[in-house]
């Protein structure tokens, strides 16, 4: 039998912590046959909700679960954890303006990362949700030194499943059969949807969305405000942010980190920039990758256009704005 995975969720009392739990108890993170103990981390005043959330878990008689801790001590949650979801950061409220909003995680990731560093396992992978997810990332890496830089990612990979959904929606195909859609840049409003490479399985073979959907003009605007403001419409519509499909995409980003991707297919993460694709390094930036015995690594070789170039450089941009903001705090 397997040794447990010990898994760490961050804001574990709000919406997309509730929605997670429980996927990751079911195995949809690491796989049904994977043993997992769940750590709980939230602020104080949220104690009683955390309980809750730890009362449904063993109503859940989840044979997976070998156990479950609820803490709002930052020591306890990350002590030997394998797998940290970071998903607890101050919320962005109605005005506030985005320099507010990264100072206040600023101070959040980096008590994050003290906490990490000390009382990881070794070799933890790290997954930032909470927003703005790629400085946050940033933050966390900068105050871990002792953490390999390859072991922090930050989540862009519901941009990419709302990509795929897009496009399966279009040909009205299933979206299982949609692969390799890149999300380029941040994890903001000016990341850049690219679907110029994806490909839909059919009878006749793997064939390029580009030359299904025959709509260059679609593939440009339609498409890529559609995800890039897919967010807000949800808000819009739930008078919540996304937290299902957040949850879900989370699962999805470290199950394909942890047991790889399968063969011909690239998803997007979050990772610390090489420099790949002309993007500058030092910022954490969205690219497609493959993964493999645990190990992401960027795709090489895809030809980049003009349209393209112009929205990754801008979303690259706005992350080195970011950064100067966040360090800015420092
Ligand atoms: P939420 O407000 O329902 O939950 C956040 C939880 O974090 C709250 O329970 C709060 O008490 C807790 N928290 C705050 N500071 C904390 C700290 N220092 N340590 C531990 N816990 C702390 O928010 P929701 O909807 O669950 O979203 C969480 C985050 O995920 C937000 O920042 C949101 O913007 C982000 N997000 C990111 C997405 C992505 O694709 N990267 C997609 C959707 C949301």
């Amino acid at each position: 039998p397997k040794k447990p995975v010990k898994v760490l969720v961050t804001g574990a009392a709000g919406q997309i912590g509730y929605a997670i739990v429980a996927m990751i108890a079911r195995g949809l993170m690491l796989g049904a046959d994977q043993p997992v103990v769940l750590h709980m981390l939230d602020l104080p005043f949220a104690a009683d909700a955390l309980n809750g959330v730890r009362m449904e878990l063993i109503d859940a008689a989840l044979p997976l679960l070998r156990g479950v801790v609820a803490t709002s001590d930052e020591a306890k949650a990350f002590e030997g954890v394998n797998v940290a979801i970071l998903i607890g950061g101050w919320p962005r409220k109605d005005g506030m303006e985005r320099k507010d909003l990264i100072s206040k995680n600023v101070t959040i990731y980096k008590s994050q990362a003290t906490a990490l560093q000390q009382h990881a396992a070794p070799n933890c992978k790290v997954l930032v949700v909470a927003n703005p997810a790629n400085t946050n990332a940033l933050v966390l890496k900068e105050f871990a030194p002792a953490i390999p830089a390859k072991n922090i990612t930050c989540l862009t990979r519901l941009d990419h499943n709302r990509a795929l959904g897009q496009v399966a929606e279009k040909l009205n195909v299933h979206v299982g059969d949609v692969k390799n859609a890149i999300i380029w840049g941040n994890h903001s409003s000016t990341q850049f949807p690219d679907a110029s490479h994806a490909t839909v399985c059919t009878d006749r073979g793997e064939m390029p969305v580009r030359e299904l959907v025959a709509d260059e003009k679609w593939l440009r605007e339609e498409f890529v405000s559609t995800v890039q403001q897919r967010g807000a419409a949800v808000i819009k519509a739930r008078k919540q942010s996304s937290s299902l499909s957040a949850a879900s995409a989370a699962c999805d980003h470290i199950r394909d980190w942890i047991l790889g991707t399968p063969k011909g297919t690239w998803v997007s993460m979050g990772v610390y920039s090489d420099g790949s694709y002309g993007v500058p390094e030092g910022v954490f930036y969205s690219f497609p990758v493959t993964c493999e015995k645990g190990e992401w690594s960027i795709v090489q070789g895809l030809q980049i256009d003009g349209f393209a170039r112009t929205k990754m450089d801008a979303s690259a941009t706005e992350l080195k704005e970011e950064k100067s903001i966040a360090y800015g705090f420092l």
